[in-house]
């Protein structure tokens, strides 16, 4: 039986409101999160023994043992497997690369073994419950409150990260403010139009402090912000990457081919948002 192939979608914050922060120490959220038609493989064989084997264009450096968040999801779900994962988002970048791959080896295992993983996944990471569901979604709480959102078209979309990793922790200890406004209500039905008008309006709390962290973000941005056809540029998650949003895909990758040729170490990847 060939391996259960599971595509693990990267995953865009495209505002991220910090709302407050807990007693524990972990902040309430309130973010409206889509997902890419880029990002990883992940492959669920049954088997006797745990094994992670990492493979594809970015797995040099990711863990290939019990550190990995693919493991822990197996250990998690409770059931050995073979995984293969084949790694094309940077990590560290604020795009969900480990919570997406988690979420797909859940699903993977799911099709192995025929039983559902536990409706709880926020053990595994505040973005893995988000991840589980892999399309538009708002999400709030510290990341357990996944509201699943409709979306008529795709958003076209660039994605760019300029090579240096980001920590989460380091990036929410900087933030200055911790009781920042809620997003405002999400525009229904509206299509990409009125949602570009609305997301123009929020935020990501989190670029100020990531970009004192890595002022490189700020040079992203900016590239973003003065490509001719782009609507609007703003960082995902606690960074690194940034994302532009177009009104067609030829738009977009017409911005990849520009941020490419001025920026040929960058990760630059045109993509859909769903
Ligand atoms: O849950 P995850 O491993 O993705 O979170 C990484 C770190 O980000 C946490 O250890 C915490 O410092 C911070 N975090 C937070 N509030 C959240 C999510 C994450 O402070 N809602």
């Amino acid at each position: 039986m060939p391996p259960n192939e599971v595509f693990a979608p990267a995953k865009i914050n495209l505002t991220l409101h910090v709302t407050g922060q807990r007693e524990d120490g972990y902040h309430l959220l309130d973010s409206y999160v889509m997902f890419a038609d880029i990002g990883d493989r992940v492959f669920v064989e049954a088997a006797d023994e745990m094994s992670l084997t990492v493979t594809g264009p970015r797995a040099a450096g990711v863990p290939d043992d019990a550190r990995n968040l693919c493991w822990k999801a197996a250990e998690f779900y409770g059931a050995r497997a073979a995984i293969t994962l084949e790694k094309h988002l940077p990590a560290a970048a604020g795009i969900g690369g480990g919570s997406s791959d988690a979420a797909a080896v859940l699903q993977g295992l799911e099709q192995v073994y025929g039983r559902p993983a536990p409706l709880d996944t926020l053990p595994l990471g505040a973005d893995v419950p988000v991840c589980m569901v892999g399309h538009a979604a708002h999400m709030a709480g510290i990341g357990e409150r996944v509201l699943p959102l409709f979306t008529e078209v795709p958003m076209p979309c660039l994605l760019v990260n300029p090579g240096v990793e980001v920590s989460t922790p380091e990036v929410f200890g900087r933030l200055a403010r911790k009781d920042n406004p809620p997003m405002e209500p999400w525009p229904e039905g509206g299509g990409n139009a009125a949602a570009l008008d609305w997301l123009a309006r929020q935020r990501n709390d989190l670029q100020a402090p990531a970009l004192a962290a890595q002022p490189v973000i700020a040079e992203v941005l900016e590239v973003l912000d003065a490509l001719p056809s782009a609507r609007l540029a703003r960082m995902s998650g606690s960074g690194a990457t940034c994302f532009a949003l177009f009104d067609t895909f030829d738009e977009a990758e017409a911005g990849a081919r520009a941020v490419a040729s001025a920026h040929p170490d960058w990760w630059v990847e045109p993509c859909r948002l769903r």
